[in-house]
């Protein structure tokens, strides 16, 4: 089979960080067309430069990345650097990027990207709000019909939310963007919290990155280091969940996953559970499935393809 041919869709983020590198490690799988940078856990202006780091350091200065939508469609952007710390990648002492950032706008080369490709060849992998792909959505719903596949990072059913008592991050920041994509009729695959709170970086796990001694290796084992302490003081977890990289190791190994095709709708009214994703996966309801809502993994497979991958670069 060809490489599926990808754009990815990122606030990074450390753990974007760690599903960028596993991405652009896997040549074979993926064709990473262009990486698109929005606004989540840190402003625009860092994710943007975040993603260039990454690019960097795993030594593929030939991606193109593009700055896209720099706040919400509809409300007020909320970060988190009391996760990411203040760059969004701290942990671990980066350069900055001497590559280019792109001139066109994120949306204009989604849309373009999807316009100029063959209908059904191109899979967009969001690891932040979706605000630019809803963004796209309203401003070409031609290109809808085009995407083959979203694969995102986004939601909670048991685990109910992490921003919020009742809403995961990426939603909860831009629910009227998530309600557009879940609306759109695309074939969707969501990881919510309910699988990435199991994908956790233990010391074990994360020794196998450091003991890779590349930089790549060092720098996820950093990452995760600084990253970890969040969860840890919050959920008494043994490791960093790394959310992300499950979006692009679905697409290389999607047997180390498991989920069910459910409805998923997205609660945009009220204050109080603004963002959560009411996902019907006992079916109680009638609505019809729009998406595969993911609910376990492979963690000990999915630590070994990330490590096996990250140690290419
Ligand atoms: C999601 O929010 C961000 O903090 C992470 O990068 C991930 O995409 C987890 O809720
Ligand atoms: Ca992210």
């Amino acid at each position: 089979m060809p490489p599926r041919k990808i754009i990815i869709d990122t606030d990074p983020g450390q753990d974007d960080a760690v599903a960028i590198l596993l991405a652009l490690a896997s040549p074979e799988d993926m064709d990473v067309l262009g990486i698109t940078a929005v606004a989540g856990n840190v402003r625009l202006e860092l994710t943007q430069k975040n993603a260039r780091i990454v690019c960097e350091l795993a030594g593929k200065t030939d991606v193109p990345v593009f700055a896209g939508c720099d706040r919400p469609m509809g409300r007020q952007l909320v970060t988190a650097e009391h996760v990411h710390g203040k760059t969004g990648l701290d942990g671990p002492s980066l350069p900055d990027p001497t590559m280019r950032l792109q001139d066109q706008h994120a949306v204009d080369f989604i849309i373009e990207t999807l316009r100029r490709e063959d209908a059904g060849t191109v899979t967009l992998c969001v690891l932040g709000p979706l605000t630019n792909i809803a963004t796209a959505f309203e401003k070409a719903p031609d290109v809808i019909e085009r995407v083959q596949q979203i694969v995102l990072m986004g939601g909670a059913y048991f685990e109910v939310g992490n921003i919020t008592p009742t809403a995961e991050f990426n939603v909860y920041v831009d629910p009227e963007a998530a309600e557009i994509t879940f609306k759109s009729g695309v074939d969707i695959v969501v990881m919510p919290l309910d699988v990435t709170h199991k994908a956790l970086v233990t010391r074990p796990r994360n020794d196998a990155f450091r003991d890779l001694g590349t930089p790549s290796g060092i720098a996820v084992a950093q990452m995760t280091d600084f990253f970890e302490r969040f969860d840890k003081e919050k959920y008494g977890s043994s490791g960093a969940p790394l959310h992300d990289p499950c979006v692009t190791a679905y697409l290389i190994a999607p047997e180390l996953f498991s989920g069910r095709h459910i409805n998923v709708e997205i609660e945009t009214q009220s204050d109080l559970t603004r963002g959560m994703t009411v996902a019907d996966w006992w079916g109680v309801t009638d609505r019809p499935a729009n998406a595969t809502f993911i609910g376990d993994l492979d963690a000990d497979g999915f630590f070994a393809l990330l490590v096996e991958r990250i140690g290419r670069l």
